[in-house]
């Protein structure tokens, strides 16, 4: 699955443009604040509906524009392609278009178009909140197992009635009985796609992180939020007392989390920044094979600024692992001799120039 063409209008400083992507290795180059995350940002809006700059969209828009608008074309494996579009006003007004159509929700956009995000933010993934890494973990599992959303759902309505009925009290015992049954079902069948889907990733993430960088004794494990040993049912009932002072419930999936371990540490304590950004990539792309393998569709990689930060070697390497995925990437630097090489030499690679917010093809090889 790649984006044969991408449409953008009113986004940050870009110029009204369309470009006619590289179904593979897309090099975007030019000075700081020329606007190459901004191109990157409008593909991200694209697929989920939000920046991963910042949590309001607001700022995306163009000054003085009242609107701003991305269209895509993409080319589904199977030879069927999409039209999508998305467009984001000062009023706050979302409209998704999915060929031609109103679409229901940005979870149609995001099935898609899977995007993968790779920038000097992701080392957030080992040192940030668990729900970073529970976005890392759903987004894998939703893409690769169909039942998740739905469970998800079932989830979050059972969850949000026992958290209501801890802080008013306002259920009779019957019906909150029933509520906790429909929790625990959920909450054990949620935790039985993201279990399957860890020990998948598991054995793809190590090969390829030691593709990438030396971290002998690292190991990635799941915790799915409630004591390993005794079934939920049994935990709430014991946690009751102080979820009730709470007013909310403690134990469940909405407390997993993946744990990155080097020896008896937690990783993101002991690794360095560089290290932990190695580690987040060979993640991000260990999801990019699963993906491949469960769909045979892929995922569009958005990798901005991090090669600059990469030393040589780690940055041909990760260029390799990118081009050995096959996927589509979107790939940000300054100097475009920075990313000149890595690709196979049959590997399509298409330059763009991005000066002052005019993005302009520049070449293509081979
Ligand atoms: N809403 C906006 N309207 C117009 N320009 C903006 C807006 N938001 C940011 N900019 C400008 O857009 C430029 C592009 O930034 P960016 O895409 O981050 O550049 P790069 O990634 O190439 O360094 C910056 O100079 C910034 O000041
Ligand atoms: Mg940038």
């Amino acid at each position: 699955m790649s984006l044969s063409r991408v449409t953008v209008t009113a986004v940050r400083n870009l110029r009204p443009v369309t470009i006619s992507p590289s179904p593979r290795i897309n090099i975007l180059h030019g000075a700081n604040g020329s606007g190459k995350t901004s191109l990157l940002e409008a593909i991200h809006l694209l697929g989920l509906a939000r920046s991963f700059r910042s949590n309001k969209l607001q700022p995306m828009i163009q000054h003085e524009q009242p609107a701003c608008t991305v269209f895509g074309q993409i080319e589904q494996q199977n030879g069927i392609s999409n039209s999508l579009g998305i467009s984001r006003d000062r009023q706050g007004e979302l409209q998704i278009r999915i060929d031609g159509q109103n679409a229901r929700s940005a979870a149609q956009l995001a099935e898609l178009l899977p995007l993968q995000v790779i920038n000097p933010d992701s080392f957030r993934l080992l040192e940030g909140a668990p729900k970073v890494r529970r976005q890392f973990l759903d987004w894998g599992v939703f893409h690769v197992e169909q039942r998740f959303l739905p469970a998800w759902q079932r989830l979050q309505k059972a969850l949000r009635q026992r958290n209501s009925w801890l802080r008013h009290g306002t259920l009779d015992a019957a019906s909150q009985a029933a509520w906790d049954r429909e929790l625990c079902l959920a909450s054990d069948e949620l935790d039985s796609y993201r279990r399957a889907y860890i020990q998948a990733l598991k054995p793809v993430f190590e090969q390829v992180l030691r593709e990438l960088v030396e971290l002998d004794g690292l190991t990635l494990s799941y915790y799915r939020g409630w004591d390993k040993d005794r079934p939920l049912t049994e935990v709430l009932a014991s946690t009751l007392t102080r979820d009730q002072q709470l007013g909310h419930t403690q134990a469940g999936p909405q407390r997993a989390d993946l744990r990155l371990r080097l020896g008896a540490h937690n990783a993101a304590e002991i690794l360095s920044r560089g290290q932990q950004k190695l580690v987040v990539c060979a993640l991000r792309i260990a999801q990019g094979h699963l993906l491949n393998q469960a769909k045979h569709g892929q995922c569009i990689y958005l990798v901005d600024d991090l090669p600059s930060e990469l030393d040589e070697q780690h940055r041909q390497a990760l260029c390799r692992l990118l081009d050995d995925l096959q996927c589509q990437v979107f790939i940000t630097c300054v100097d475009q001799e920075y990313l000149k090489d890595g690709w196979r030499t049959d590997t399509p690679v298409a330059m763009f120039h991005v000066e002052h917010g005019v993005i302009t093809a520049s070449g293509v090889n081979p």
